[in-house]
């Protein structure tokens, strides 16, 4: 089981979007397993985003995203990180496909609703960045056997 962090940025929270993006994560099977709403300090919008300073969009990037309140989850299951981009679409809103998170709800390329991480090494470093001991559950879900075939005995 993988573990991703997902930030519903500021302009999904200020559009209503939480919930229809929560839902689709949970349509799909993934588990929600750590949720919070927090303001983004300058400081931990530095840290998170460090590979892309100096970029022309840094700036932007940082300010928007310390600019209003997000929504930072972090969302478990077989190959969640990879599941989780897939359904986050294209980067730019405008060129993200049809059926996708970005894709079905902003046309903005660079207010684009949500951030996933995208690899299991980025995913323990913004899980330790914005979650705290404690802050992750052990979801041991009822329905674990009706999301996944566990006849093998790892989950399929
Ligand atoms: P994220 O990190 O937020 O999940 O997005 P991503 O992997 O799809 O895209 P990334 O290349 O990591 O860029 C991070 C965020 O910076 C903004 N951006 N603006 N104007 C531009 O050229 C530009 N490029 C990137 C976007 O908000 C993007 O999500
Ligand atoms: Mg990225």
């Amino acid at each position: 089981m993988e573990t991703t962090l997902i930030i519903l940025k500021p302009d999904a929270v200020q559009r209503g979007l939480m919930g229809k993006i929560i839902t689709r994560f949970e349509d799909k099977g993934l588990a929600i397993v750590g949720m919070k709403m927090m303001t983004i300090s300058q400081e931990l919008a530095g840290t998170h985003y460090a590979d892309h300073k100096g970029k022309p969009f840094y700036d932007g990037l940082v300010g928007f995203m310390t600019s209003s309140p997000v929504c930072v989850l972090a969302i478990r299951g077989v190959g969640a990180i990879a599941i989780a981009r897939s359904m986050m679409g294209a980067t730019f809103g405008s060129k993200a496909d049809a059926g996708t998170i970005r894709g079905d709800f902003g046309v903005s390329n660079s207010f684009n609703l949500i951030h996933g991480s995208d690899s299991p090494e980025a995913a323990q470093k913004e899980i330790g960045l914005f979650f705290g001991e404690g802050d992750i559950q052990n979801l041991d879900r009822a329905i674990e056997g009706w999301v996944y075939d566990m006849s093998g005995g790892d989950p399929e």
